[in-house]
């Protein structure tokens, strides 16, 4: 549709989304004194953010770095940058107190989840920590942060790799059409989920971020590593690995526990371990369960996975809860530095859209809430950096490029996530992906917020698959039937557009 009405807008700073990494990240730029633009594609209330369940994983007091730090390498598998990852768990405590003064109330006890040594994660309302975190940023943003809500940023303004900007469209009148020229971009957009026939993820984690970027010439890293969680419903719903952490079970149909046959930290392993334990099982003709009897004061605990249950006519104190892996996580995103510049000028990110090295090949648990706010801040900061824009670089931007559009419906392609691209994987079916996505594209005006989804998922299953041929081995979330180990040395897979996948060897 060409641009019928075609709203312009400046700012200093544009933040794409609002999750706690975009919310965190418009709070600090407008605090100092930056005038800030915020757009989300539905309610400012979205986003994985607002269904966390365990909480933030920050270490106890200093002398807990180590430990945390040790922690999050091991579940990292050799991909986490140990200098980054220091980095931000030291810097966690300023944003820990930063909550505390802008309200957050967090619960006196501490979870433990899987891979953690000790208890050190922080909640709010027993398993609502996403929700009520991010409710008070919202309420305590600034004045100076304008919120564009239903607003679906498509497109970033760049010239010779610096971005300007974006242009989104409304979601309900793609018609209506905004520009908006800013110093600085900070995208802020997310995961992918929905890429998989089963998601924790709510419908807007759509990958959105990354082919913005991706389709602007900016470098991806490691997309191809995708975290599955252990326990979700066959719906989706998690059920919070800080259940295990209270005590929980995973059993068979016959209520025996399995997970000391496969790792000798039971329940409290890494999460590919686990989820890998529950896959193996499940291949075996076996369903896998979550006993939660041995948790006292489960309602109290857990208020909002009881009521769940509640409604789907499960009762904890009995039933055993049927459970699988799901599709939660994406390790991998746009290669950011631990300053949250990426490789287009002006272009930031922060939150899971951004990969900085800190979650390696297996995220620990509850550490993506701790590297929101840090790479959030950390963004915000490096954008006010970026110097004004010069007058003459506002011409010709076009809002009426066409939009490249797969001529494949979206069940077909989470068909073919499910089947190919889940935790195992194997280059036949890889290749097999990549041939059923292949030269099918088509090209429209007609954008719409269902269209520009589906053609992100489509362009996202393929660079997926890419990565995950290119990555011959096995390694946290990633496994390799054809390829069973991790190989000696330890490397990220980097893509950008209009090149074949190449391998950077991690140094050090
Ligand atoms: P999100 O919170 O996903 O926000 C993305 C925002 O971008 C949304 O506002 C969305 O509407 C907007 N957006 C997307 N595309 C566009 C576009 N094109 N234009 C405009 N806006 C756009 N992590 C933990 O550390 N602890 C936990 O306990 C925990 N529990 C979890 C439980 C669940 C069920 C899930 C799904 C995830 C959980 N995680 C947890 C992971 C964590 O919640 C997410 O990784 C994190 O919240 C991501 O934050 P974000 O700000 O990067 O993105
Ligand atoms: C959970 O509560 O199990 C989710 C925690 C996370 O994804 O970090």
């Amino acid at each position: 549709m060409v641009n019928d009405q075609l709203t312009k807008v400046r700012c200093d700073v544009l933040v794409i989304g609002s999750g706690i990494a975009g919310t965190y990240a418009a709070s600090v730029a407008a605090e100092s004194g930056a005038d800030v633009l915020l757009l989300t594609k539905t309610r400012l209330m979205s986003g994985s953010t607002q269904w966390a369940q365990g909480g933030i994983a920050f270490p106890l007091d200093t002398s807990d770095v180590e430990l945390h730090l040790r922690d999050t390498l091991v579940a990292g598998r050799g991909l986490t940058d140990s200098t980054t990852a220091e980095s931000l768990i030291s810097e966690s405590f300023i944003h820990l107190e930063k909550l505390e003064e802008k309200g957050v109330v967090f619960d006196l006890e501490l979870g433990l989840e899987g891979g953690h040594s000790k208890a050190r994660v922080k909640h709010v309302g027993g398993d609502r920590t996403g929700y009520f975190v991010l409710d008070v940023l919202q309420k305590t943003m600034p004045e100076r942060v304008l919120c564009y809500e239903n607003t679906v940023a498509y497109k970033l303004l760049v010239r010779n790799g610096t971005v300007f900007g974006a242009l989104g469209f409304n979601a309900d009148r793609p018609d209506q059409r905004i520009e908006v020229v800013a110093r600085a971009t900070i995208l802020a957009t997310g995961g992918s989920g929905q890429l998989f026939k089963v998601t924790t993820n709510p419908r807007e984690s759509t990958g959105d971020g990354f082919l913005l970027a991706y389709h602007s010439g900016a470098e991806l890293r490691d997309i191809e590593l995708i975290q599955f969680h252990p326990t979700a419903l066959h719906d989706g719903t998690l059920i919070s690995e800080a259940c295990r952490g209270e005590g929980a079970r995973l059993v068979d149909g016959h209520g025996h526990p399995f997970m000391s046959e496969y790792d000798p930290d039971e329940e409290l392993a890494p999460r590919d371990v686990v989820s890998r334990a529950i896959s193996d099982q499940l291949a075996r003709g076996h369903d896998t369960f979550l006993d939660l009897t041995p948790i006292t004061n489960f309602s109290e605990k857990f208020p909002y996975i009881a009521r769940k249950l509640k409604t789907l006519g499960l009762d904890q104190h009995h039933d055993r809860i049927p459970i699988a892996p799901a599709a939660h996580y994406f390790m991998g995103g746009i290669s950011t530095s631990p300053f949250g510049s990426t490789s287009l000028s002006r272009l930031y990110c922060a939150g899971e859209v951004a990969s900085t090295t800190f979650h390696g090949a297996n995220r620990l648990a509850s550490n993506s809430l701790l590297e929101g706010l840090v790479m959030g801040h950390r963004a915000a900061i490096s954008a006010l950096d970026a110097p004004p824009v010069k007058f003459h670089t506002l011409d010709a931007w076009d809002a009426n490029t066409p939009l490249q559009i797969p001529n494949q419906d979206l069940d077909s392609i989470k068909e073919l996530a499910h089947k190919y691209l889940n935790s195992t994987r194997d280059s036949e079916g890889l290749l097999q992906t990549l041939q059923l996505l292949a030269n099918r594209d088509l090209y429209t005006l007609e954008i719409d917020k269902t269209t520009y989804e589906v053609a992100n998922l489509f362009a996202l299953a393929r660079l997926v698959a890419k990565g995950a041929l290119e990555r011959e081995e096995s390694r946290g979330g990633h496994y390799r039937r054809d390829f069973p180990n991790p190989s000696p040395t330890a490397y990220h897979v980097l893509q950008s557009l209009g090149q074949d996948p190449q391998r950077e060897p991690v140094s050090g």
